[in-house]
């Protein structure tokens, strides 16, 4: 089985990446062979810094193995290293219909809030899905924000088949079944973002022991004192969501343990259960964050091994869709 997914290094990482990424990434190497790709080409469809990319892709690196990535089992890389996803992207584009990216959630919400709008951030979900075909993808572990993208995808995927032979598996989404969408501490009926969100209300993979218990202090709750989930009680919804993809227990266990013994106590124990998984991932990513070398080789390796196994697959797009190959 084929697992891939891609995460962007633009803006610092959070725990709603945690909970619909990296955690899940952890968990699904254990199934197959698979590919875990840091998407700096995505991340130029907004305005960017170029010196903050570079940096922002090596400190996202580093995460993905201090999150539990194990070089010896995942294929770890870098998006533009591998120029086949590029590419898959202009052919894919021919089977995309444009009607359905401009139906796009997440292009017309990121679109609203940019002065330029780049045709890149139009085109976005080609080049995701151009990420997920080339490997001939079963799996895409993936955040509730991701699913449209990768409905989208699918499609690709058909449309080509269906006009040019059987080329692509079409990939299903593989979603957490607690903590898909981890919302914003200040304003839960919004996800956690670094870039829609509050600052106070997005707790970040590198803020200190004593900032997380700041920020989940403060957290909105709702009316009344039970520990419950329900739409009524978005707040405390999601820090229960939180403290099942902290600790591993079910939402129902936490409901039982704090029932209605009010929210100060339930509070103070999500953040203590949030520092406790962060505090070790925070110290691991700081030595290899320290080694860019040792990055650097991990990284080759990553991309090699992406190189030698999307090569086939372009080359039958190329020579499906009628394209000259030189021989
Ligand atoms: P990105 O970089 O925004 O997010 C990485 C992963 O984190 C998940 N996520 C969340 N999960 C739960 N709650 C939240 N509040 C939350 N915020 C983010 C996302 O769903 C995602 O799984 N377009 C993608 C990157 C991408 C990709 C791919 C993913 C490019 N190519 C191919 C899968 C396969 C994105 O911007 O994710």
């Amino acid at each position: 089985m084929r697992i891939f997914s891609g995460i962007q290094p633009t803006g610092a990482k959070h725990f709603g990446n945690y909970s619909g990424g990296f955690r899940q990434y952890a968990a699904t190497q254990e199934l197959g062979e698979a590919f875990f790709c840091v998407v700096d080409l995505h991340s130029i469809t907004v305005e960017h810094d170029p010196k903050d990319l570079r940096e922002r892709t090596l400190d996202l690196a580093a995460m993905l193995f201090a999150t539990g990535l194990d070089p010896q089992r995942s294929t770890v890389f870098v998006q533009s290293h591998v120029t086949a996803h590029a590419e898959s992207a202009w052919l894919l584009s021919a089977v995309t219909s444009y009607g359905q990216l401009g139906r796009m959630t997440q292009f017309k919400e990121k679109g609203e809030r940019q002065e330029f709008v780049s045709a890149g951030l139009f085109t976005y979900p080609i080049l995701m899905a151009g990420d997920i075909l080339l490997y001939r993808t079963d799996r895409v572990p993936i955040g509730d924000d991701q699913r449209q993208h990768l409905e989208l995808a699918r499609d690709i995927a058909e449309r080509f088949n269906a006009r040019f032979g059987d080329t692509f598996v079409v990939p299903e989404g593989v979603y957490p079944e607690v903590g898909a969408r981890i919302m914003d501490l200040q304003e839960p009926t919004k996800k956690m973002s670094t870039t829609g969100g509050t600052p106070q209300g997005t707790i970040l993979m590198l803020d200190p022991p004593d900032v997380i218990r700041k920020k989940v202090k403060s957290a909105v709750t709702d009316s009344g004192s039970e520990v419950r989930r329900g739409d009524d009680k978005p707040g405390v919804t999601n820090l229960i969501d939180i403290m099942t993809v902290a600790t591993g227990e079910t939402p129902g266990a936490i409901e039982v343990r704090y029932d209605s013994g009010g929210y100060g106590q339930f509070k103070a124990d999500v953040a203590e259960a949030v520092v406790a998984l962060l505090e070790p991932v925070q110290e691991r990513y700081r030595e290899l964050r320290d080694d860019p070398g040792e990055l650097q080789r991990l990284l080759r390796i990553g991309a090699d091994k992406a190189r030698e196994v999307t090569a086939p697959t372009l080359e039958a797009m190329y020579e499906r869709m009628g394209f000259v190959r030189l021989r």
